[in-house]
């Protein structure tokens, strides 16, 4: 998989991508993250990339041409199955969303940013918008790189252990049952009896009434869908 990500903040990015399951992920090739930024494609000295907008009133909107330039360059080079602008007015993500995407070869992933976008970039430009939740973020690029995180996590590989991913909460719907780990006990706080019993079978019928359980009681609107 190939991921382009253009924004006007880098920095931001790269730190995120560059740890443990996505830095490793790229090192074996299982995906390719390029981040580029958008003042690289600005036409002016002094790198624009905003401007006023027509309408009046607060805030700076980011302009159509570096946008497109850098859009079209990239395609110049590669198809793409998706290109996505993160926003707060998009697409709620979520993770049969990051299922979906992280089959798909090649995605762009356009950081809104200032007080919105032209309206032009989101008709002709954009595939895909994409909200990480109903909160306004300063920029779209912690959301771009939760959106890589989650979708890079499931390529195959990218997880030693085959079974986790798939074991994730959301994966059926339903949260993950509760883990334990050495000690069996700790100032008194026990590890479920069923849990030392050895008997895989009431393990697995235990560990699907826990997630039932706990999406009952903490996100019961789960159980609904
Ligand atoms: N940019 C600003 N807020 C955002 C959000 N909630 N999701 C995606 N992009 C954003």
């Amino acid at each position: 998989m190939r991921i382009d990500i253009i924004t006007v903040l880098p920095e931001l990015l790269t730190g995120p991508l560059d740890h443990s399951i996505i830095k490793r992920a790229q090192q074996k090739g299982l995906v390719e993250i390029h981040i580029h930024n958008l003042r690289d494609y600005a036409f002016d000295k002094r790198h624009t990339v905003d401007d006023y907008p027509f309408s009046g009133g607060g805030g700076m909107v980011m302009m159509v041409e570096p946008i497109d330039l850098a859009i079209s360059d990239l395609k110049s080079k590669t198809g793409y199955d998706e290109i996505i602008f993160t926003s707060p007015d998009g697409e709620m993500f979520s993770q049969k969303m990051a299922n979906q995407l992280s089959c798909l070869k090649n995605i762009v992933i356009l950081c809104g940013h200032y007080k919105g976008v032209d309206q032009r970039v989101r008709d002709h430009l954009i595939t895909r918008e994409i909200s990480i939740g109903d909160y306004v973020l300063t920029g779209g690029e912690l959301a771009a790189a939760v959106i890589v995180d989650a979708i890079v996590r499931l390529l195959p590989g990218a997880i030693s252990d085959e079974e986790s991913a798939l074991t994730d909460s959301f994966q059926d719907d339903l949260l993950a049952p509760p883990l334990y780990t050495r000690p069996a006990e700790y100032k008194g706080w026990k590890v479920p009896d069923i849990l030392l019993s050895g008997n895989d079978r009431e393990i697995e019928d235990w560990k699907i009434e826990q997630s039932i359980e706990r999406t009952r009681k903490l996100r019961p609107g789960l159980l609904d869908e």
